[in-house]
């Protein structure tokens, strides 16, 4: 890894370290997530849909100090070396001092349609060529979350298409903190409808309607937690932080159905046991567990009535 070299912007105002790596596309998810466990705020990988060649992947680090960078920058290289990757060891880091006023506008710029397993996340206004097998979900986030780059939402997407691949398909599908709605809407893409998405917040519902009506989607998208549903789902996906999913766990039980399946995440890998138990207690068996960087994710069947 070489020494970065610092290119001080001349914009005033907040700034944050920008760091890129160029990578072969099959190491650029690993990248990331050493990137984020390293200590980085967040992270931007360029993901071109062909599965192989070069791509970049960036890290953001804050503040905007040369302490924080180098503290992340040695973090990184030693995350490199225990992969063991013989490529990974002369990996070039860019630094560069960028803006961090408009963030949420400046991201976007380099935000192109990309694929996770058979979906394909295409930004508002984008177009790209899809294979007949491909699912497009039109995502414009409108301040929501749930771009579909964050890992927590990849391995959700992930097990969707793994759940796709077996026989029986849960039909009444429940989808509880939609965000954008990507999660939702690449369920009811896989046919698993009717499906109700819930959201606690009014304004994550306002940016996420427009998306449902742009994929033409039947969904039903309402400003609600859990409490305040009656039905039973056969399949219920939860992308929420660790202690709300502990918290919300005699709920989810209350909505599935007997064999009802658990798509969740936005599990802190070292919590996972807490939220493991917690499912389990109401009568949820895990059988599977996914990981990437500081976040975990699983799948569970409700075993008891
Ligand atoms: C991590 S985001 C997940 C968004 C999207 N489902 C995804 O996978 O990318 C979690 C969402 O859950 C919402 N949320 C948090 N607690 C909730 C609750 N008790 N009921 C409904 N939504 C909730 C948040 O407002 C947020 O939009």
């Amino acid at each position: 890894m070489t020494t970065p070299s610092p290119t001080p912007s001349p914009t005033e105002g907040p700034q944050l370290w920008e760091l890129t790596v160029r990578v072969e596309g099959s190491l650029a998810e690993l990248v990331a997530d050493l990137l984020l466990n390293a200590g980085c705020k967040g992270t931007a990988e360029e993901v071109p849909l062909a599965r192989t060649g070069a791509r970049r992947v960036r890290g953001y680090v804050f503040p905007p100090t040369e302490l924080a960078r180098e503290a992340v920058l040695e973090a990184f290289g030693e995350g490199l070396r225990t992969t063991g990757i013989a490529e990974l060891d002369s990996l070039a880091v860019d630094a560069q001092l960028i803006p961090a006023g408009g963030w949420e506008e400046k991201w976007k710029e380099r935000w192109r349609p990309f694929r996770i397993g058979c979906f394909v996340v295409v930004p508002l206004g984008q177009e790209t060529a899809l294979r007949p097998s491909d699912r497009m979900l039109p995502i414009e986030p409108g301040g929501a979350f749930g771009t579909g780059l964050h890992p927590t939402t990849r391995m959700c997407l992930l097990y969707l298409r793994d759940l796709a691949r077996r026989e029986t398909r849960p039909r009444r599908t429940l989808d509880i903190g939609t965000g954008t709605g990507i999660l939702a809407l690449a369920a009811e893409q896989l046919g698993h409808t009717p499906l109700l998405a819930i959201e606690i917040s009014e304004s994550s519902c306002r940016a996420a309607r427009p998306n449902f009506e742009r994929a033409r989607s039947k969904a039903q998208l309402v400003c609600a937690t859990p409490a305040a549903l009656h039905s039973r789902f056969e399949l219920l996906l939860a992308n929420i932080e660790t202690e709300t999913l502990v918290e919300l766990a005699p709920e989810l039980a209350r909505l599935a159905e007997p064999g009802a399946m658990l798509i969740s995440s936005g599990i802190d890998r070292l919590r996972f046991d807490k939220v493991d138990a917690a499912f389990r207690a109401q009568g949820f068996a895990l059988l599977s567990r996914n990981e990437r960087g500081k976040w975990a994710a699983g799948w569970w069947e409700r075993r008891s009535s």
